[in-house]
């Protein structure tokens, strides 16, 4: 009797050992840590209930993998990502975000009411935030002369719809390190179309001039020698 309870005992913890080994448990266990560590697994849940339908609904068709910036794809952390990245939201003054100023501009012939349903929609996401995480408001990236800032911050936000995987205007694309240097005369940032390109104003197309910020940055990171950083 005894026996056979050790054995039972040895057969559980045998497969509690299977389970907390398995790669599935594993990852499992990944994915929270690392949400926990970004700090934004609130946020990214909160505005995938809120925000983030209303987007996918009235402005997937174009702002979906096809037209920078892209905000309303369907994966919650890739829209908001890139939303907080390219400073298109503010949590702490909703009116004053670029979505809701876009859209009373008159943007597609689009209804003030929507402008004023965004606007809900983002005062219910900041509200919810201060909630769950104190007041936690995810702030974008500095915007400094390294390839991953310039990137996240300016790259991804307003050049990779026309210029990535999906669709390679004048067969540039700007979502690599080494695609990117295609573009690049390294240390000659007034001989790289890159800088060129925007600094004129050409680029990006269809959309308001880059910064003198992000000119400078773009400029300061040829400049030094284009590192991948
Ligand atoms: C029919 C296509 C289409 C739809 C739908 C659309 N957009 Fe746009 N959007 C564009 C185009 C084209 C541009 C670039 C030209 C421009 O800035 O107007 C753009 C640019 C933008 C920009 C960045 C440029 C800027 O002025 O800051 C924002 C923000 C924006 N749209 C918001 C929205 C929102 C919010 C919705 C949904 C409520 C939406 N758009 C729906 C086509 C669309
Ligand atoms: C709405 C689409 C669109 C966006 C957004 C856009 N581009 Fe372009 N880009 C184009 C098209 C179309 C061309 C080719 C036509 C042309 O040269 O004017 C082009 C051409 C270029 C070229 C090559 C110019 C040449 O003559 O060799 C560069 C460099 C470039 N883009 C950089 C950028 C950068 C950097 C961004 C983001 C800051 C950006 N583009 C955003 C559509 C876009």
């Amino acid at each position: 009797m005894c026996f056979k309870m050790k054995q039972l005992i040895t057969v559980i913890l045998g497969l509690i050992s299977i389970i907390a080994c398995s790669p599935e448990f594993q990852q499992g266990a990944l994915d929270i840590g690392l949400l926990g560590l970004a700090g934004s697994a609130d946020s990214v849940g909160i505005f995938s209930s809120t925000l983030h339908p209303l987007l996918v609904a009235n402005c997937g068709s174009c702002h979906g993998l096809n037209q920078s910036p892209k905000f309303a794809v369907t994966d919650p952390l890739q829209a908001h990502n890139t939303l907080i990245n390219s400073n298109l939201v503010n949590l702490s003054n909703a009116a004053a975000s670029r979505l809701v100023t876009k859209i009373q501009g008159g943007h597609n012939s689009f209804s003030t009411a929507l402008a004023t349903q965004i606007q809900t929609a983002i005062e219910d996401w900041a509200s919810q935030l201060q909630t769950v995480n104190g007041g936690g408001i995810p702030a974008p990236p500095p915007l400094e002369a390294t390839f991953s800032s310039i990137s996240q911050r300016i790259l991804e936000p307003k050049c990779v719809g026309c210029h990535g995987p999906t669709k390679a205007a004048s067969g540039k694309r700007y979502d690599t390190y080494a695609a990117t240097l295609g573009t690049v005369h390294v240390g000659v940032p007034t001989d790289s179309s890159l800088y060129t390109e925007c600094q004129s104003g050409q680029m990006p197309e269809n959309a308001p001039h880059l910064s003198a910020e992000e000119l400078d940055v773009i400029y300061q990171w040829i400049l030094v020698g284009a590192p991948n950083n």
